[in-house]
């Protein structure tokens, strides 16, 4: 089996279907930023991202450079006349259609309302499957794909996200609604592929929560990356490193928790009685699993620090943009188990060689 993945296309969809067509693709994985936008909603923008369209497109570079200092109404009149906001229109008239099945989560730019329509039905788009805790996709009878979509706010995860909310976000429920749908589904014959558009690189509470969830690769887009990242936890650091990498965070988290889901608290930020019992049963997903001992960072203790294995378990990859030109190819074998990778990306260099 022959799978695309791809990240940001921020509504330039013609990139799936030109490189499914490519490269014979028969599934396509799309890690977020689809560009779930249409130009009758174009009042309802707001104007931060009416300035990114803009700033992001091929217009003259004075008009770039002005994106976010322009009036509302001049944004609106630019994005209306040059097409701004992408190609999902044709996918929503059905002018165009995606040749095979899209399996996709959705990052923070898209339009909240579309993405709701979306996800309740109201909405459908042939072949855009979107990857949640209950969809229940198999590739080939032994890749089991799942995910979770929107940006990672901190601050936010354990509020209700609306899910009309202009910048979809994840929030702890998405986790702990996986955590139980894979305690009761997961067969171990299968492998487990995650999906996010926040890359776990970026947030370590996503590291962390792989080291609960065991997914066996782990794909992300969002950070606009030149080529492909891909890396295990174990290349960098050690099981004993990692908790400690994790700490200040687990204390942010734990606290956060107290405030607003500890028992004493009688808000509850937009969650049902049900969800938060949900929540509470997997509130350890935020524990780092790996218990520390005193001396395990003594250069001596090497062999103990290693054998725990956590961070082993996992293979990150955080896509290019597709909006550039970027994606990865995986040649699966199920007979073996075995994978070819293929990517491509362009390289400019951040910073000049003197
Ligand atoms: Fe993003």
């Amino acid at each position: 089996m022959r799978i695309v993945v791809i990240t940001d296309t921020h509504g330039r969809l013609h990139i799936v279907n030109n490189l499914v067509r490519e490269l014979d693709a028969d599934v396509v994985i799309h890690c977020g930023d689809i560009g779930l936008m249409s130009h009758k909603r174009v009042s309802k923008i707001s104007n931060r991202e009416l300035s990114l369209h803009i700033r992001h497109s091929s217009l003259d570079d004075a008009v770039r450079r002005n994106a976010f200092d322009l009036p509302r109404s001049e944004k609106i009149r630019i994005v209306l006349e040059h097409n701004l906001l992408g190609e999902f229109d044709r996918y929503l008239e059905g002018e165009e259609t995606f040749v095979i099945p899209v399996y996709a989560v959705w990052g923070n730019h898209e339009d909240g309302f579309l993405l709701n329509q979306l996800l309740s039905g109201d909405l459908s788009i042939p072949n855009l499957n979107f990857l949640t805790a209950y969809s229940d996709i198999v590739l080939d009878d032994w890749i089991r794909l799942t995910g979770v979509g929107g940006n990672l706010v901190p601050p936010n995860l354990f509020t209700k996200q609306q899910p009309t909310h202009p910048k979809p976000q994840m929030s702890f429920l998405d986790w702990a609604r996986l955590a139980e749908v894979l305690e009761h589904t997961h067969d171990n014959e299968q492998q487990l592929w995650m999906v996010t558009h926040v890359s776990p690189g970026k947030e370590p509470l996503l590291e962390n929560f792989s080291l609960h969830l065991r997914p066996d690769f782990w794909f992300s887009g969002h950070m606009g990356a030149p080529l492909l990242q891909h890396y295990s936890l174990f290349t960098y650091l050690d099981d004993y490193e990692f908790y400690l990498r994790y700490q200040q965070q687990y204390q942010y988290y734990k606290a956060l928790w107290d405030e607003k889901i500890g028992s004493n608290s009688s808000e509850r930020n937009g969650f049902h009685e049900d969800e938060v019992e949900l929540m509470r049963r997997w509130h350890g997903l935020l524990e780092c699993p790996i218990t520390p001992s005193e001396d395990a960072y003594l250069p001596d203790k090497v062999e103990s620090r290693t054998s725990a294995n956590y961070t082993k378990g996992t293979m990150f990859f955080n896509l290019p943009d597709a909006y550039y030109g970027g994606y990865l190819v995986i040649d699966t074998n199920p007979t073996d188990r075995s994978f070819e990778f293929q990517t491509y990306g362009q390289w400019t260099p951040p910073v000049q060689r003197k």
